[in-house]
């Protein structure tokens, strides 16, 4: 069934507190994930971007990124009517609707800062469109923003390009998002808590009971507080994430100084304090993707910015920056020179599960090899492809584990796809000329391998 304006307009969709449809502005992974999950509950919802080709694709029912479960989601609402994507026509999408989330990127500038000109741009065409609009609407803005730009950059341009008065003419929020790639849907589904940050009661109090009929019966704790301290928990929450990960990864390199230590043990035990927790202690080398290290990098210059030096932080990512080579100086303690060495690389994506290889790990190791003159040879299941935009024919790129192992003088695992968590020391010994295997993301038993081959792994005691 296909939907025109006037249709759309008049369609009886859920009431909650007089406030009916939705649009998102932005669809990348988190403005996607919102609408598709509120059209998946009945939400009329509408989807604008810059970008041409991906309203095509929404519209033809297909993401234009792979998020498991997405995909059959995203077809389902275009079918059922619930969502349909518009190429910029941001005025039409306020004009149809009463609530517009925003999620348009923010990237990194060269100094860490974000870089806010798609904001800018929203909150403009936006502020435009609230002219014509003679209801109240309520703007969310869901992108990553530093404490003080939803308040100091965004109202300002949507009261001068609208003319009207925010808090009174239409409300403003900032409601951050959460949600990890390869589980992105899930996790929109199912959030731990819901961050509501308003400059008015008024749109405070309409996005609550949105999310409170979106989740029913059992909503989320739902933390309402001001736009900065909203902007803020996101930042916080990632710095936090990526501190523990940095932290386990210190620990890991305090333990390769002593014999018979062992990470994974320390981490284990740690993680069974209540007050420490299991999760994002697992070493490694490093955390990469689109959020800690452009998170991380921009609290730090957000912080600077506000006079405070947060010495903390800086060194999670000096500690992320080095944690990489680890890999190299460990293979070169095993092969001496690495100088035409064919070494293979198992894992090139962020982590598993994704085609991403936004500040993957294994961008600075591979660039190392080949500084040193080794010959690198990768495998990764679904990132090949990515990779070739990157290390275009300066590695060799195979399409089968076998492959790539074949007459190696050493092998670094990089990422954990479950492929790999399944070898077995023979499987190495099989293909390999001289059977070398770092595990940099301590999946094999340091035992077993240790009997069978020469292994080292990240976090272990000689
Ligand atoms: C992260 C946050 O988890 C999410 O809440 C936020 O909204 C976006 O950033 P994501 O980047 O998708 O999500 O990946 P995540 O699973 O958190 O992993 C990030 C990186 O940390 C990966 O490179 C992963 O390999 C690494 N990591 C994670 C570790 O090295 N050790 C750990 O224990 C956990």
């Amino acid at each position: 069934m296909i939907i025109n304006s006037k249709l759309w307009l008049n369609l009886k969709s859920k009431a909650i507190n007089g406030q009916q449809k939705i649009s998102v502005i932005g669809v990348g992974y988190v403005g996607l994930c919102t609408a598709v999950g509120l059209a998946s509950k009945g939400y009329f919802v509408t989807a604008c971007d810059i970008d041409p080709e991906k309203i095509k694709k929404i519209n033809r029912g297909i993401p234009p990124f792979y998020e498991p479960d997405l995909q059959e989601k995203l077809s389902e609402c275009i079918k059922k009517g619930t969502l349909k994507g518009l190429h910029k026509q941001t005025n039409r999408a306020i004009e149809e609707t009463d609530f517009t989330f925003v999620a348009v990127g923010t990237p990194s500038k060269p100094d860490g800062s974000i870089d806010l000109k798609y904001i800018e741009e929203a909150a403009g065409n936006i502020g435009l469109a609230l002219k014509e609009k003679e209801t109240y609407h309520v703007i969310i803005i869901k992108s990553t923003v530093a404490p003080g730009t939803t308040q100091n950059l965004v109202k300002p341009i949507l009261e001068q390009k609208s003319n009207k008065k925010c808090g009174k003419d239409f409300g403003l929020c900032m409601n951050p998002e959460f949600l990890r790639q390869g589980s992105a849907f899930n996790d929109t589904l199912n959030a731990d808590r819901v961050v509501i940050g308003s400059y008015d009661q008024r749109s405070g109090d309409s996005l609550e009971a949105l999310y409170r009929d979106f989740y029913k019966p059992q909503a989320p704790p739902i933390i309402r507080t001001t736009l900065s301290t909203a902007e803020l928990i996101k930042y916080a929450s990632n710095a936090m994430l990526a501190t523990k990960i940095s932290f386990i990864n210190t620990i890991a390199n305090i333990c390769e100084k002593i014999p018979s230590a062992d990470v994974k043990v320390v981490a284990k035990a740690m993680g069974l304090d209540k007050r420490i927790g299991p999760l994002f202690l697992d070493a490694g080398l490093g955390y990469g993707g689109s959020c800690f290290p452009k998170d991380v990098k921009a609290l730090i210059a957000c912080s600077k910015n506000f006079g405070y030096d947060p010495e903390l932080l800086e060194s999670t990512e000096n500690v992320n920056k080095k944690q990489p080579l680890k890999a190299v100086a460990l293979a070169r303690q095993q092969l001496g020179t690495l100088k035409d060495k064919k070494i293979a690389i198992l894992g090139l994506a962020f982590k598993p599960d994704t085609d991403d290889m936004r500040e993957a790990r294994v961008i600075p190791i591979i660039n190392q090899l080949i500084a040193e003159d080794a010959h690198v040879v990768a495998y990764d299941p679904v990132a090949s492809s990515t990779a070739k935009f990157i290390f275009k024919s300066e590695i060799t790129y195979t399409t089968s584990l076998s492959s790539c192992l074949q007459d190696t003088d050493l092998c670094i695992l990089v990422t954990e796809w479950p492929e790999f968590k399944n070898l077995k020391p023979e499987d190495f010994i099989k293909y390999m000329k001289h059977p070398n295997l770092i595990d940099g993301r301590r999946i094999y038993n340091p035992q077993e391998f240790r009997e069978k081959l020469n292994f080292t792994a990240i976090g272990l005691g000689p």
